[in-house]
């Protein structure tokens, strides 16, 4: 491996070109020739072809017998690694070609080359024992540049796809069509390269593409235009623009120097290229020959005659340093050549023909001259450079130069320089540039941010995840009007971003880039501690460098210095590629390493960390210690994250799929399953997941002969909320369930089970039940808030007070009602249960509406839909909604009391896809509200429809409400059959013992007689 850089030997997923070269005809040629003289030729050929590969800082990977084999983009990547690549190859055609005529010629041998190019992913490391061996890329990208190879046709270079893709606009390509490729699964597209192409720069390939709309920069633009007014004042003027790859510094430059074109202004520009440094004085030559104005194509004589035509209108002095402007733009003169001069003297020499030109004496109107990445630029030019911002001084010169953030310029900064530390688009000019992409259709929503978030705001990054979006068919249609037609998942990172990131990643100190992968396995953010634990130990000052190194290069940034200093990327986009970069053996000690280091860092927050120390270890393939710690989140999210306690639920659940059974396993299948099934009902869940489910832990309990998991399966199967059944099936299944948690002796899930199993008594309308259940809990449990908790619902002696409230509110005991409700509710509160919380705040929305205190029961209920919406419980939040319906129905606000009502219902109908216990409940008060807004014949419909659901399924609760609301919008509408259906309501009222009930029924009847 040749390159004086800083290597790291460790072997990494790296991005890069890889070039296969041959020279044909050998084999058979070798028989007829001496050995010897074989051996210069063939020498020569692999200097020729190892030359090119230098001349592009590829590497020389192996000698092949009768090539080579060169890499791109390893051990230091390169964000142009498919050009450096494609040049490379240009050059050894040519080079090769020259050389190979010259053969024909004196030994008439016939020679030829044939260069194949494929660009992906490889894994490059030193391979053979211990890792000491020769340093080399593996990867299916190596074999497809060797078929690419073989394929070619002598004297061509041929290339892949995902090359082309890269080298577009740069390099002139021919599409070959479609190949069929052996090791590959499908074919491949193969381009035939032809030439170099008319791009320069990205900004040049984005020109061709067609530029994005310019936003923002309303503010740099005026500080340009500035420093171009005091340049008109003859005080010349330079302006430095500074920001990482992609920010828009050329862009900017381009729109100005544009605008300034347009005004009259002369402009030159001139750019460092990547693979210029090497080259001395590349820039200016561009520079000069934009200023004299020469042609690619001009003869000799013409190119003098421009040179001394503008330079002697300048200044006439200038006729002796014209033979020196001759020979350095490769026009010397034949009539007065230049002495033969030194490097030195020479660049001497031009420097000062340089600063004349900037300084002549004739020049009246003002100029701009542009320079861009002068983090490129070659020695002599970036000397030559120095001196002209040392000459500006009192001319109309404006010198506009920029460069990324890790050049350290070697000039000094002329008194009025300036610099524009160009900042990263802000969220709306992110969003007008996306949108001007892709248009406003209104499946769109979200994407502009959603590329805002991913990019930081970088434009070239947002263009190009834009693109790649339309290539993975997310998007459809033309640019300015796509439509969206796959959601976007993960975007990944385009390959062109990838090599941008990967370049500068690899540009870091080997010690800062191990940190940085090793926090790009932590996690987003990273407390510095768990960050030296996984990057592995090192001295505190190398640490401390490394760190330093990452935050001025911008890579991370602190987010919290206090009480411990946390690490933040400020890049999603860096995070992934640092993180890809590993191999995935490296990435799971890493992973573990995060874990363990949480685990030890933090003994006091293991609760809250549960769930991310379990998705490291899951990374780090600790299957059972990522269901362990996965069951330990998942109890800790409980009721009051039900979403993210079902997601660990079924991450349990998938996890104990992957290991041996045992024991521990076994319990892990089996709660795992119940505990989906518990927050299936309130989150809802898809019909055959659910029966799926149920089966397997069926199969589970009954093998394992675990009473306790049938008695909660068989609750959760037969006897919970949400199940289109009579209430006396239901009661059964509860009867059953009960029995069973009796004979397994479990004193918790007894207690859970009657909680759980009481709400049937309350649909029932079965007060005494309801009553003697709820008493059995409180007795059972003793008055511990903890007993039974969690199993079913989160606080069983909080929902038995609660059940206990309602019976007494049923009974028109409102004032105990309220007394019970409220330590029901003090009590879920104190043990953190928002769920059983929210129930009881129900039961005191409505009796708050009982007593007369409508508007206070509106406040209370607004509060209780707030807080289940946080909860995120589609059953908890369509309870609350009615309740608050029905408090509103109370204040005679039908309108409100009709909104929430129909929300309820389409919440509970989206989620969990069936009418329920509370259906015919949701359906009388609905019916209510269209009463009280005169839109009787809908609520003559609803209220019909009320009570022959709550007769067919026994919901002897909800039945004397439908009748009574049947009643209200017969009367209503004049129709028959008012005073039948509350006659009816009353005769149920009386039957189940609810008073409250049976008072509203009877003055209505008065009413309805009156
Ligand atoms: N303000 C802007 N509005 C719209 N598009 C922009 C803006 N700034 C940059 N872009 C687009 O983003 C892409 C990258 O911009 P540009 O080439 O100017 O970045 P750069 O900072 O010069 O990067 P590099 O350091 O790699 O040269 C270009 O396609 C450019 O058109
Ligand atoms: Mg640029």
């Amino acid at each position: 491996m040749s390159s004086g850089d800083r290597i790291d030997t460790e072997a990494e997923r790296k991005q890069v070109t890889v070039l296969f070269a041959d020279v044909k005809g050998s084999m058979d040629m070798a028989e007829g020739q001496d050995p010897e003289q074989w051996r210069r030729i063939m020498q020569r050929f692999f200097a020729i072809l190892a030359d090119g590969v230098h001349r592009f800082e590829g590497t020389v990977d192996k000698f092949t017998g009768d090539g080579i084999m060169a890499v791109f983009g390893a051990p230091i990547a390169h964000e142009d690694h498919a050009r450096r690549a494609s040049y490379a190859a240009l050059r050894m055609l040519d080079d090769i070609a020259e050389y190979a005529a010259e053969l024909r010629r004196s030994e008439g041998l016939s020679f030829s080359t044939r260069i194949g190019l494929d660009s992906g992913e490889v894994v490059a490391g030193a391979i053979g024992e211990g890792g000491e061996g020769e340093y080399t890329a593996i990867g299916h990208t190596v074999g497809l540049a060797q078929r690419m190879e073989a394929l070619a046709e002598p004297g061509k270079a041929y290339l892949t796809e995902a090359t082309a893709q890269l080298v577009g606009g740069f390099c002139e390509l021919k599409d070959l069509g479609e190949f069929e490729i052996k090791g590959a699964s499908r074919p491949v597209r193969v381009f035939e390269l032809v030439g170099v192409g008319a791009a320069r720069s990205r900004l040049d390939l984005s020109r061709e593409r067609g530029f994005s709309r310019f936003v923002g920069r309303a503010e740099e633009t005026a500080m340009l235009e500035a420093a171009l007014e005091r340049a008109r004042a003859g005080e010349g003027a330079a302006v430095g623009i500074v920001a990482e790859p992609g920010i828009g510094k050329s862009r900017l430059c381009l729109e100005f120097v544009e605008q300034v074109r347009a005004a009259g202004v002369e402009v030159f520009a001139a750019q460092a290229q990547s693979h210029g440094r090497e080259i001395p004085f590349m820039p200016v030559l561009q520079m000069l020959r934009a200023y004299f104005g020469i042609a690619d194509d001009d003869p000799e004589r013409i190119v003098r005659e421009k040179i001394a035509g503008r330079a002697l209108l300048l200044d006439p002095d200038f006729a002796e340093e014209l033979p020196v402007l001759f020979d350095f733009l490769g026009v010397p003169d034949p009539d007065r050549p230049l002495p033969k001069l030194s490097a030195e003297a020479r660049g001497r020499a031009l420097r000062s023909v340089v600063c004349r030109l900037v300084r002549a004496p004739n020049r009246r109107e003002p100029i701009v001259a542009l320079i861009e990445d002068l983090h490129w630029m070659d020695p002599s030019s970036e000397a030559l450079l120095g001196e002209l911002l040392g000459s500006l001084e009192g001319t109309q010169t404006l010198a506009l130069v920029n460069y990324r953030p890790e050049y350290e310029p070697s000039w000094s900064r002329p008194p009025d320089y300036r610099e524009i530390a160009l900042q990263p688009l802000g969220t709306a000019d992110t969003g007008e540039l996306v949108g001007g992409l892709v248009g406003d259709d209104p499946s769109l929503a979200g994407i502009p941010e959603l590329v805002h978030e991913r990019t930081a705001g970088n434009p070239f990054f947002a263009e190009e995840i834009v693109r790649s979006l339309v290539e993975a068919g997310n998007l459809e249609g033309e640019r300015g009007a796509y439509r969206l037609v796959r959601p976007v998942g993960d975007t990944g990172v385009p390959a062109s971003v990838q090599a941008v990131l990967a370049a500068r990643i690899d540009r870091l100190d080997p010690e800062a880039k191990r940190w940085l992968q090793a926090a790009s396995v932590a996690g987003k953010e990273v407390g510095e501690r768990a960050l030296a634990l996984v990057a592995g130990l090192a001295d505190r000052e190398a640490a401390e460098g490394a760190l330093h190194e990452l935050i001025e290069a911008g890579f991370l940034f602190e987010l919290e210095l206090y009480p411990e200093r946390i690490l933040a990327f400020r890049h999603p986009l860096t995070r992934e590629v640092a993180y890809g970069s590993q191999l995935a053996e490296q990435r799971a000690a890493r992973h573990l390493a995060t874990a363990r280091a949480l685990i030890e860092l933090n003994p006091e927050r293991h609760d809250e960390l549960a769930a991310l120390i379990a998705s490291h270890m899951e990374s780090a393939g600790e299957v059972r210690e990522a269901a362990r710690w996965s069951t330990h989140a998942a109890y800790w999210a409980g009721h009051s994250q039900p979403r993210e306690a079902m997601r660990l639920w079924a991450a349990v659940t998938r996890l104990a799929g992957g290991l041996d059974g045992d024991e521990e396993v076994d319990a892990l299948a089996l709660s795992s399953r119940l505990q989906q099934l518990d927050y299936a009902w309130r989150l809802g869940m898809d019909r055959e997941e659910m029966v799926r489910l149920e089966a397997e832990a069926e199969e589970i309990a009954t093998r394992s002969g675990d009473l306790r998991a049938r008695a909660l399966l068989q609750m959760l199967r037969s006897a919970r909320p949400g199940l289109e059944q009579t209430t006396s099936e239901w009661i059964a299944g509860v009867a059953e369930a009960s029995r069973l948690a009796d004979a397994s002796g479990d004193h918790h899930l007894r207690v859970a089970i009657r909680a759980a199993g009481a709400y049937a008594y309350l649909c029932a309308a079965e007060f005494e039940r309801l009553d003697r259940a709820a008493d059995e809990v409180l007795t059972l449990a003793g008055d511990d808030p903890a007993a039974g908790a969690g199993i079913i619902i989160g606080c069983p002696v909080a929902w038995a007070l609660g059940a206990k409230a309602i019976v007494a509110r049923e009974h028109g005991e409102l004032e105990r009602s309220a007394e019970l409700t409220d330590r029901g509710l003090r009590i879920a509160d104190e043990v953190g249960d928002p769920e059983t919380a929210s129930w009881n705040r129900g039961t005191q929305v409505l009796l708050l509406a009982m007593q007369g205190e409508a508007e206070a029961g509106v406040a209370v209920g607004r509060r209780n839909c707030e807080m289940t919406e946080r909860l995120g419980d589609v059953f908890s939040r369509s309870l609350a909604l009615g309740n608050l319906g029905a408090a509103q129905l109370a204040a005679e606000d039908y309108a409100g009391a009709l909104e929430s009502f129909e929300e309820a219902e389409r919440l509970h109908r989206e989620a969990l896809d069936s009418g329920d216990e509370l259906e015919a409940w949701r359906d009388a008060v609905r019916a209510e509200a269209l009463t009280g807004l005169g839109r009787t014949s809908e609520a003559l419909e609803l209220a019909r429809h009320a009570a022959e659901t709550a007769r067919r399924r026994e919901l002897r609760w909800s039945l004397p409400l439908a009748l009574l609301a049947l009643g209200r919008a017969r009367a209503a509408s004049g129709r028959d059959g008012a005073r039948e259906a509350l006659d009816e309501a009353a005769a149920v009222a009386v039957e189940t013992g609810s008073r409250t009930t049976l008072e509203t029924v009877e003055a209505e009847r008065e009413a309805i007689v009156a």
